[in-house]
């Protein structure tokens, strides 16, 4: 799996992702490229934004400095038996979930992704790539970050774990929060007692039988709780 980012901070990475599964597979079960915006600047000053039309606080990204750097990131899948996936961060797409994951992760011809910094990107840029490449725009959730560098480490590290081979113990995403449709139940590790707090009995008990009785409960009452929107779903189901 390709994964090419496409951002005018190309420092910023791989960041996150060197460590813990994704670090262990990065140059083995996934491959990361970063194409830096500001190569593809036209002016000898490098520019990579200017002031709004209309007026109004910070720049914009140029459309054509933009649209150089995102060519230039799709002529790296050239050899490819299909289309990558081209992924828009923007507080103002659609928002990201476990399923898109799944779905993004699926496409075997690898994905790029485009960082919007300031205020934003040219909206013709953004029109362009999404009605000649099928561009989709993808929110991480409805809060405004400075650019879409952590939105993209986000959104990556979600994908890779639909990715064969990269989770340690391959039923664990299955087993995992979002895919039953309910939060995850509570783990608990040694010693059996902490300050004087307990791991519950049913847990020592080695009736396996109880203790996914015991999980599932537990998830339920969880999800009741903290996410009424998924427990509606959950109970509709
Ligand atoms: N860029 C800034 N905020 C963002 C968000 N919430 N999701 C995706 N990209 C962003």
């Amino acid at each position: 799996m390709l994964i090419t980012v496409v951002t005018i901070f190309p420092e910023m990475f791989p960041g996150a992702l060197a460590f813990s599964l994704p670090g262990k597979a990065l140059g083995k079960l996934w491959d990361l490229q970063i194409v830096n915006i500001r190569d593809f600047a036209k002016d000898r000053h490098n520019t990579v934004d200017d002031t709004p039309y209309g007026g109004g606080a910070g720049m914009v990204m140029k459309a054509d400095v933009v649209d150089a750097a995102l060519t230039h990131a799709l002529s790296i899948y050239d050899g490819a038996p299909g289309k990558p996936e081209i992924i828009f961060m923007t507080p103002r797409g659609t928002v990201f979930s476990d399923d898109v994951a799944r779905e993004i992760s699926g496409n075997k011809n690898g994905m790029i992704i485009l960082c919007g910094r300031y205020e934003g990107v040219d909206q013709r840029v953004v029109d362009y790539w999404k009605e000649q490449h099928g561009m989709r725009e993808i929110s991480i959730g409805d809060y405004v970050l400075f650019g879409g560098e952590l939105p993209a480490m986000v959104v990556i590290d979600a994908c890779l774990r639909f990715v064969p081979g990269i989770m340690g113990n391959a039923t664990s995403t299955e087993d995992e929060s979002f895919t039953a449709g309910l939060l995850e139940y509570p783990q608990y590790t040694k010693p059996a007692i902490w300050r004087e707090r307990a791991v519950p009995d049913v847990l020592l008990s080695g009736n396996h039988g109880e203790i996914s009785s015991w999980r599932v409960a537990q998830s339920q009452e969880i999800t009741r709780q903290n996410r009424p929107d998924l427990w509606e779903q959950y109970v509709e189901q």
